[in-house]
């Protein structure tokens, strides 16, 4: 007697059924004969672990038209909404929207999400906000914390102190903006503190570096430098580094070879990133993302985030992290049969390895978190945007979204999932 059996899922390839008994994955196999408290048809669905968001700002989430409007679209008319919108910002208003957004993301199979939570505030009150909910929501989601600068770590008063409060209150990971300091010298200084306190307080790292479409913009090299320095490479992501696409082939081709040694993960966040980069272009107007492809070719882990849902940066956003999976596929050439594969490992097992999750994965004797995706295969997910029907954690179904059912003149039209199967 197991608690939940779900039959005929694929999985790797082959039709299985995943039987679940006390939160954990009893067996996996071709034919699970035995009952269960409930057993659920899955209909040839994907069986895949979570989905992973790697890189949200849950402090500034669903704000979007709170006083008004980006009409121009622009970062810098974004960080003006955002300082009026600052004077009405309490601990409640944080963990309403923060939670809102979570359970949006949670209802359609996000189970780990890294936020980052600005600390640029005397009072910390973004950040207290999110420790709370962090501690709230702990039973249904999984969130990290990081402790980000946004207005600067040596530029801000007390920036550094600020940071180091953040994460003697509980804050997970070390963050940084480098490009955002003054000068170049303060923005080098600044990662160099961001690496002192990852190792004061045995923390990783997480970094919005380069973020600009700026070729100048060079920091990326300093945290490649720290990583190999510390040997702290695979607790180190770089976040955004947008630079890198502007930067000439000459000096890429150099830093490509120094970031494969140093073994950082990398976060790209291609829907707002190709909608706010760019902007100070003629045509040809650049693309403001990453070196996706080129880092995957390399071996580099990659993951993807939303970035932001709703705020002053970007108006739309579910929080599924589908859309920024199917962005990249677009946004980064990644339209290779393989590489459309590799933009969905992006949210999910690239991103268990930026957020450092362990015991990540399906497999039998593991902890029973999966979802069931309306598509047969991770390349018809991307190709669908297909949507999440079944949501476990630990065991229990959390969520559950009817499948819609279209009719044209009174016959079922399936076109979400009729087509090539791969
Ligand atoms: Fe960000």
């Amino acid at each position: 007697m197991y608690d939940l059996i779900v039959r005929g899922a694929r999985l790797g390839g082959e039709t299985v059924d995943v039987a679940v008994a006390g939160g954990r994955i009893a067996r996996i196999s071709s034919r699970i004969d035995g009952t269960a408290g409930r057993e659920i048809d899955a209909g040839g669905r994907l069986l895949s672990p979570p989905y992973i968001e790697s890189h949200v700002h849950l402090d500034t989430t669903l704000t979007a038209g709170e006083p008004r409007w980006n009409e121009s679209g622009t970062l810098f008319e974004g960080i003006r909404i955002w300082s009026e919108r600052k004077g009405s910002v309490t601990r409640e208003d944080v963990m309403e929207r923060a939670t809102q957004l979570l359970r949006w993301q949670a209802a359609q199979g996000v189970l780990h999400v890294r936020t980052h939570a600005d600390v640029t505030d005397p009072e910390l009150v973004g950040l207290q906000a999110l420790l709370e909910v962090r501690e709230k929501v702990r039973d249904w989601i999984d969130v990290q914390i990081v402790a980000f600068p946004q207005e600067g770590m040596i530029s801000y008063p007390r920036g550094t102190e600020l940071v180091e409060e953040a994460l003697r209150l509980g804050a997970d990971v070390v963050g940084g903006i480098p490009h955002y300091e003054h000068t170049r010298e303060m923005g080098v200084e600044s990662v160099k503190e961001t690496f002192r306190l990852a190792e004061k307080y045995d923390r990783p790292v997480d970094i919005h570096c380069d973020e600009t479409d700026d070729p100048h913009s060079r920091f990326l090299e300093v945290m490649a430098a720290e990583a190999i320095r510390t040997g702290m490479g695979e607790r180190v992501t770089a976040s955004h580094t947008t630079a890198f696409g502007s930067y000439d082939n000459a000096y890429a081709f150099k830093l490509m070879g120094f970031l494969a040694k140093a073994d950082i993960n990398f976060v790209a966040n291609p829907l707002v990133n190709i909608t706010l980069q760019g902007r100070y272009d003629a045509y040809p107007k650049r693309r403001g993302i990453t070196r996706v492809k080129e880092l995957w070719q390399n071996g580099l882990n990659v993951s993807l985030g939303y970035d932001d849902v709703m705020d002053p940066w970007y108006p739309l956003g579910t929080g599924g992290m589908l859309q920024p999976a199917h962005m990249t596929v677009h946004a980064c050439h990644m339209t290779g049969r393989r590489e459309v594969v590799a933009c969905y490992e992006m949210v999910t097992t690239n991103a268990a390895r930026t957020l450092g999750l362990e015991g990540y994965g399906v497999a039998e004797g593991g902890g029973a978190d999966f979802v069931l995706v309306d598509a047969p295969n991770e390349w018809d997910a991307i190709r669908r945007l297909a949507s999440v029907v079944l949501v476990v954690k630990g065991g229990e179904v959390i969520s559950e979204t009817r499948p819609p059912e279209t009719r044209l003149m009174g016959e079922v039209v399936d076109f979400r999932r009729e087509g090539r199967e791969g």
